[in-house]
């Protein structure tokens, strides 16, 4: 069987208010239909996860708390996803996997297995890149609410330019080492995942999943608009 690629969706991308989610989930269904690989999608938390953590954080100040919180979140939203996409016929595997060798095993059987975050410390991010080295993936996808890694924050700087090929080692940079903020919160991609990808030589990419075209062209192996990131 091909080698499974691994997907992460970005919470963001399930947005109660973005008025298109309805047409994207089936557009993300459709594409998955029609995928010849098996796919792990790992989801994260988004709106319910930051709302959930801001509820909590006046009165729970453990960091771990607050991530199972966040975690939860993340599960809820997989369980959407892994709903849709059954509902659509696909062969996606029931229940959320708690951890990635569960998810990788579930990739033997299934079409598409999908599931959120794992334990605190991290974020998704990092799961997917794990899910990605324990399952033999050959690129994990990072599919978030911006079109491509820029050379500085694009929400607090307008001249920051869009990034269409780094390496690892570069990402890193961007990113800064390897420790886990604050709960919920939020950087291109999770630096703990950035280092998982260099120990492992894991190619990734970062793309805009609002734009399921990107998406689709990305698990098929073909070129989209992104920034690859190749190992160095
Ligand atoms: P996300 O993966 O959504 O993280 O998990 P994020 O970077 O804050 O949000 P996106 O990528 O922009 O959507 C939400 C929160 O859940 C906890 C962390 O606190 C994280 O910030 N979490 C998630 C964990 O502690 N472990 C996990 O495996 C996943």
């Amino acid at each position: 069987m091909a080698a499974p690629v691994v997907l992460a969706l970005g919470g963001s991308l399930l947005r109660p208010e973005e008025s298109e989610r309805h047409a994207w989930l089936s557009a993300l269904a459709d594409t998955l239909s029609r995928c010849k690989t098996p796919v792990g999608i790992v989801v994260g938390g988004g709106a319910p996860a930051r709302e959930a953590i801001e509820l909590a954080k006046p009165v729970v100040d453990d960091v771990a708390a607050l991530d199972e919180i966040g975690i939860a979140a993340t599960r809820l939203n997989a369980s959407i996803v892994a709903q849709v996409l059954q509902g659509a016929g696909i062969d996606v595997c029931i229940g959320i996997p708690s951890d990635v060798s569960s998810a990788a095993r579930g990739l033997d059987n299934h079409s598409v297995v999908v599931m959120g975050g794992t334990r605190p410390g991290h974020t998704t991010d990092n799961v997917a890149i794990r899910l990605a080295i324990e399952a033999g993936a050959t690129r994990c996808l990072i599919a978030t609410n911006v079109s491509h890694v820029y050379d500085s924050d694009p929400r607090g700087n307008p001249n920051a330019s869009s990034i269409e090929s780094m390496t690892l080692s570069e990402l890193q940079e961007i990113v800064g080492p390897p420790v886990h903020g604050a709960a919920g919160g939020s950087g291109v991609i999770d630096p703990i995942g950035v280092q998982a990808a260099i120990d492992h030589k894991l190619p990734l990419a970062v793309l805009d999943g609002r734009e399921i075209e990107r998406i689709s062209n990305a698990l098929a192996g073909k070129s989209f608009i992104g920034t690859q990131v190749e190992v160095d």
